[in-house]
């Protein structure tokens, strides 16, 4: 263990001498306080130590010592539920212990619970061989989830000891025995350290959906299972309630919120809501699924930098148990500027906006962390790692750098558009801007799983968009009067296709979520009504009255039908639209 002294303080920044011995990443104490901090540069026996929490008051001359072991997450029974700092400190138990003050410094509270017992059940047997990844064993950790124990990455051999029941996280639970004969006791907690992703086996295509129940998420600009989204999009344009949405809706098993450097009443009202939030597939608080990271603006900047990483890597960790798991960080922008106010007190050569040159690579580095695979161990499970990233542009301007270095790595992109919110179009997602790479991957999926057409009429829809948007410029300069009948009709259709469709209310009890079968109705349904209006203008009758037909009402508060009551809405729509489709051609015909 190495020890050195304080040579200068910067903030968040501390310059330690006589660091020879300490390695990169390793987490450091800092003065008589013992702050926490990890080493982010070794320059001879000097090193750069960002620490993560208040620096004020500490000067030249006191000790710095290093732990010897990097930042690292402890991982088992008892993350469920928790709401943790950047740094996977229990907020909660901090709380507690210094009476409410966050600012309190070097507090020492473990991650996991030392005193809580969980009952384990084994899977595997005395004898059995097992390696890396093999679950041996399971604990019911809520209502909700069952953590599977499994064998820590590196250790293989043959289990010489395993015992059913109630054990706290470091009791030895198992124990295996190496080839050499080594015993390696095997507990229901281990540790990883969060800069590096956990193995895996092999990563599968993006080829399924992470179904959303968002319309304008799955039918339009999907992300796959173990996909990478960006949500980008100027104050109040609704980033947070996409973010918000997902963790609700997704399919996904496990959700892991981190709520990077927003205001601190915006956490607030996660902490609040998250708890009191029903999970609307098991009726039970969706905290019994959930593990939040706050870090709010007002909480150290540094260790912002490290909360996704921390978030990722519990994310990875349920990944590897065969889960689906959802990641949603908001915002990375805030995990941006901590990244840039550390390089400019490193004296780093800032690259644009100040930003430091390898603001891409980190970025990358955190969303390459996401995938689809199958984990270590013999089973071979599948698990996926979901990313979805808010991104906060100063202004909306999405020609600034981060914005910029998220789009060359992301496949999708969820452009919000603040002249949507403000007609309060939401989700206020830009349908000429945003778009996802996975739809051609997905497209078999989505025939295959939903209806044969699906991205027959997906591919209509978007059409019908672009041509009103080609249409919406000719209208500028020649007015409306001078547009042809049909070409009236195509822009009908487009903002049905706006209004009835894409335009999603998160706070209406039955159009929070969308089935991918109603999704369906719904496609069909907006493009019955233009092509059976297509066919009647065809036979001369006139415009204002198929614009005006009264079962585009109907068609536009199907959105509103439950998901159990949809069939016969669906059928009764389209009689309906038959009927007044035929009442128009044989009213025709009369005169
Ligand atoms: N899908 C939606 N349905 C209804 N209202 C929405 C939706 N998305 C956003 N809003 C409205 O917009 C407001 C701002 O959204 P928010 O997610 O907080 O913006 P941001 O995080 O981008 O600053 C919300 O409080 C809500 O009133
Ligand atoms: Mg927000």
């Amino acid at each position: 263990m190495s020890k050195g002294v304080i040579k200068k303080v910067a903030g968040p920044l501390v310059i330690a001498e006589g660091m020879r011995d300490a390695n990169m990443f390793d987490v450091v104490r800092v003065s008589e306080q013992r702050l926490i901090g990890e080493i982010i540069e070794i320059h001879g026996d000097k090193a750069s130590v960002q620490v993560y929490e208040e620096t004020s008051g500490l000067g030249p001359g006191e000790p710095v010592e290093s732990t010897g072991v990097p930042m690292s997450v402890e991982l088992g029974p008892g993350l469920i539920g928790s709401i943790y700092d950047g740094i996977q400190r229990p907020l909660d138990a901090i709380m507690e212990v210094t009476g409410g003050n966050l600012l309190n410094r070097g507090v020492e509270v473990p991650s996991l619970k030392r005193d809580k017992k969980w009952e384990f059940v084994p899977t595997a047997q005395v004898g059995d061989k097992v390696t890396g990844g093999d679950i041996i064993g399971t604990v019911q950790e809520t209502d909700v989830v069952q953590q599977k124990i499994m064998i820590p990455v590196g250790v293989a051999g043959t289990i010489t000891y395993i015992s059913a029941g109630e054990y706290t996280v470091t009791a030895t639970v198992a124990v295996v025995t190496d080839d050499r004969g080594e015993e390696h006791p095997i507990g229901l907690m281990q540790k990883w350290p969060v800069r590096r992703g956990r193995p895996y086996k092999t990563k599968l295509s993006p080829d399924m959906p992470l179904v959303t129940g968002q319309r304008v998420i799955d039918t339009l600009f999907p992300i796959a299972k173990g996909g990478v989204a960006a949500v980008p999009g100027p104050f109040g344009s609704g980033k947070t309630v996409v973010q918000h949405q997902l963790a609700k809706w997704a399919d996904a098993d496990i959700v892991v919120y981190i709520g990077c450097g927003e205001r601190g009443n915006e956490m607030t009202d996660v902490l609040n809501e998250f708890p009191e939030l029903k999970d609307p597939k098991t009726g039970k608080s969706l905290m019994e699924r959930t593990v939040l990271i706050a870090n709010t603006s007002d909480m150290p900047v540094a260790a912002r930098e490290a909360s996704i990483y921390t978030g990722i890597t519990i994310a990875e960790y349920f990944r590897d148990m065969g889960y689906s798991v959802a990641l949603m960080a908001d915002s990375t922008s805030r995990w941006a500027e901590a990244l840039r106010e550390m390089s400019g007190r490193l004296e780093e050569m800032p690259g644009e906006e100040g930003y430091p040159a390898y603001l891409g690579s980190r970025l990358a580095q955190f969303y390459e962390r996401a995938g689809r695979v199958i984990s270590l161990g013999s089973e071979g499970r599948e698990g996926a790692l979901s990313v979805i990233g808010a991104v906060s542009p100063a202004g909306g301007d999405i020609s600034e750098p981060v914005t910029q270095a998220t789009l060359r790595i992301v496949k999708v992109f969820w452009s919000l558009d603040s002249n949507l919110a403000y007609k309060r179009h939401f989700p206020a997602v830009n349908w000429l801007t945003s778009y996802s790479l996975y739809v051609d991957t997905m497209e078999k999926w989505f025939n295959a799983e939903v209806e044969s057409d699906w991205t027959e009429l997906r591919g209509r829809l978007m059409l019908l968009l672009q041509e009103e948007a080609e249409l919406d410029e000719i209208v500028k300069l020649v007015g409306m009067d001078a547009l042809s009948a049909p070409d009236r009709l195509k822009l009908e259709a487009a903002r049905s296709i706006r209004e009835d469709f894409l335009h999603q209310d998160a706070f209406h009890e039955v159009d929070t979520f969308t089935s991918l079968k109603k999704q369906h109705m719904m496609m069909m349904l907006v493009l019955a009504y233009y092509d059976q209006a297509g066919v009647a203008l065809n036979k001369g009758v006139n415009i204002e009255r198929l614009v005006n037909l009264p079962v585009r009402e109907t068609i536009g508060r199907f959105k509103y039908t439950p998901e159990g009551e949809l069939d016969k809405a669906y059928d009764n729509i389209l009689d309906t639209l038959r009927i007044e489709i035929g009442d128009e051609l044989s009213r025709k015909e009369d005169f």
